[in-house]
């Protein structure tokens, strides 16, 4: 909230009128103080926020004088007066009654009185930075650039017909009434006025103090905007959507830990070439996935990771090794697992997958499928993106995501720039049951395996 004041105003409705009869200047003299005025609503005393003048600046009506805050708004003073300030009446930071001076001003001879109608500028309430005024019973609304206009130019906004909402007075109106006037043609592109931000705040006895005037504003055409008629649609949360909130927000309570790596898979792409084509002839399509699943499980099982759950602070050690994967379903994101991976060969676990992305595509998951997970993979690389922060699906203690098999220059042990198949993986843990040295342990065998996928021959039952 904040508004810009020039002499006395009072607030009314949430908006700030200013009123002749109220000047709290004094007008006869050359040197005149320029008093705060009375705010209104019990307000006695506001802190003085920043200066824009210092003494012996030459101030011309409308210049920023300051910046006080009260505890309902913060509001711009402007001079009234062409002059000369004499002496600022307090430091930054002090606290400035009401009908005390602010500064003195030499003012020039024959000071002109302003009209109420000229000085209203920004409201101290208001959603839409539109201010209200009342004249002569009359209330019309216009923006403080609007106004500003209108005083530049000597129109009296009672005499303006608004033609925005609700009556509000545009800058387009004032153009219009003053073509009217002059007989001049408008160009036919609207212009918006922008003003800059208020200069930085400085200190008002400081011989370094910068003169700070209001910067001229600036006008920049823009292009009339298409009006758009969209509507908000409430919607309630059904099903899976439903359910992932549950799941999510209980997952918020447990302390992630992050862990990150880089898999080469270059030998484990050449492995998968080899076998794809067999696995096809058996009617199976041969992912990457089967083997981080079976391989997760071979290792995994060391470390606690795979077939522990946390259930109300008893660690359930599970004799069943399920390996949930993160699916991108026709229904949103599904977890599937394929149960009991200890048992299974990597085929067999393709076979499980591909039944599975089949049974996903059309939206017939059931029960049996999505429950019962001990441990969660995430392939959000056959998607793309290379690392992930992975949310631990309670209540399991780890979760891994595999970022895209990038081709990457890589050295070889011989020092030679070699083109490498590389793979980020991000592993979230649950720093309650499992710490970081843990799962760095576990990572690096599992990286070791996709490495050397040959080495998994004799570790594989
Ligand atoms: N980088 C590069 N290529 C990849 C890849 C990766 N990380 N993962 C898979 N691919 C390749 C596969 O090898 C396959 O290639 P191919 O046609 O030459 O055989 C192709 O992409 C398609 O694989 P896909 O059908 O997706 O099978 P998949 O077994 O690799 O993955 C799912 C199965 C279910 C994990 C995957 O389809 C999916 O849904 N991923 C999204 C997971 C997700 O949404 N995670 C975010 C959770 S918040």
């Amino acid at each position: 909230m904040h508004e810009r004041l020039c002499g006395s105003y009072r607030l009314k409705n949430g908006c700030l009128i200013f009123n002749d009869h109220l000047l709290s200047l004094v007008t006869s003299g050359p040197i005149l103080p320029f008093k705060l005025s009375d705010i209104g609503e019990g307000i006695m005393e506001v802190t003085v926020k920043e200066w824009y003048v210092k003494e012996g600046d030459k101030v011309s009506q409308f210049d920023s004088i300051c910046e006080v805050q009260s505890d309902k708004a913060s509001v711009t003073i402007t001079s009234r007066y062409d002059g000369v300030i004499k002496k600022l009446y307090y430091e930054v930071d002090a606290t400035a009654l009401v009908g005390t001076p602010l500064v003195d001003i030499e003012t020039e001879p024959g000071p002109e009185v302003v009209h109420e109608e000229d000085v209203v500028e920004t409201p101290a309430m208001s959603n839409d930075e539109h201010t209200h005024q009342e004249i002569k019973g009359h209330k019309t609304q216009a923006t403080p650039a609007v106004r500003r206009l209108a005083m530049e130019n000597n129109i009296k906004l009672s005499e303006v017909v608004g033609t925005g909402r609700d009556g509000r007075i545009l800058k387009e109106d004032i153009l219009n009434f003053l073509a009217k006037q002059t007989g001049a043609i408008l160009p036919p592109t609207p212009f918006h006025e922008i003003q800059p931000p208020p200069p930085a705040a400085s200190a008002p006895s400081s011989a370094s103090m910068p003169k700070m005037k209001p910067t001229p504003s600036v006008q920049l055409p823009v292009v009339s905007r298409p009006v758009f008629t969209g509507k908000d649609i409430t919607e309630p949360l059904k099903g899976f959507h439903k359910a992932m909130v549950k799941t999510m927000t209980a997952a918020l309570k447990i302390p992630h830990f992050g862990y990150k790596d880089e898999v080469d898979l270059t030998r484990l792409v050449q492995l998968r070439k080899e076998l794809k084509g067999l696995s096809e002839a058996r009617g199976v399509k041969l992912s990457y996935m089967p083997f981080f699943i079976k391989l997760i499980r071979l290792k995994g099982c060391l470390f606690g990771l795979l077939g522990d759950v946390l259930i109300c602070l008893l660690l359930l050690h599970q004799a069943s090794h399920n390996i949930g994967l993160a699916m991108d379903t026709s229904q949103g994101l599904l977890v599937p697992n394929v149960k009991n991976v200890q048992l299974l060969s990597v085929f067999e676990i393709a076979v499980e997958l591909n039944r599975m992305q089949t049974l996903g595509a059309t939206g017939q998951l059931g029960t049996a499928d999505l429950t019962g997970g001990t441990f969660t993979l995430s392939n959000i690389g056959s998607i793309g993106g290379t690392y992930a922060k992975p949310v631990i699906l309670p209540p399991e203690v780890a979760i891994g995501a595999l970022g895209k098999i990038q081709v990457l220059p890589r050295f070889n042990s011989r020092d030679e720039v070699v083109k490498a198949h590389v793979m980020n993986v991000s592993w979230s843990a649950d720093h309650r049951i499992i710490d970081g040295a843990t799962m760095a342990r576990f990572s690096n065998l599992w990286r070791d395996y996709l490495e050397n996928p040959a080495s998994m021959v004799l570790d594989l039952k």
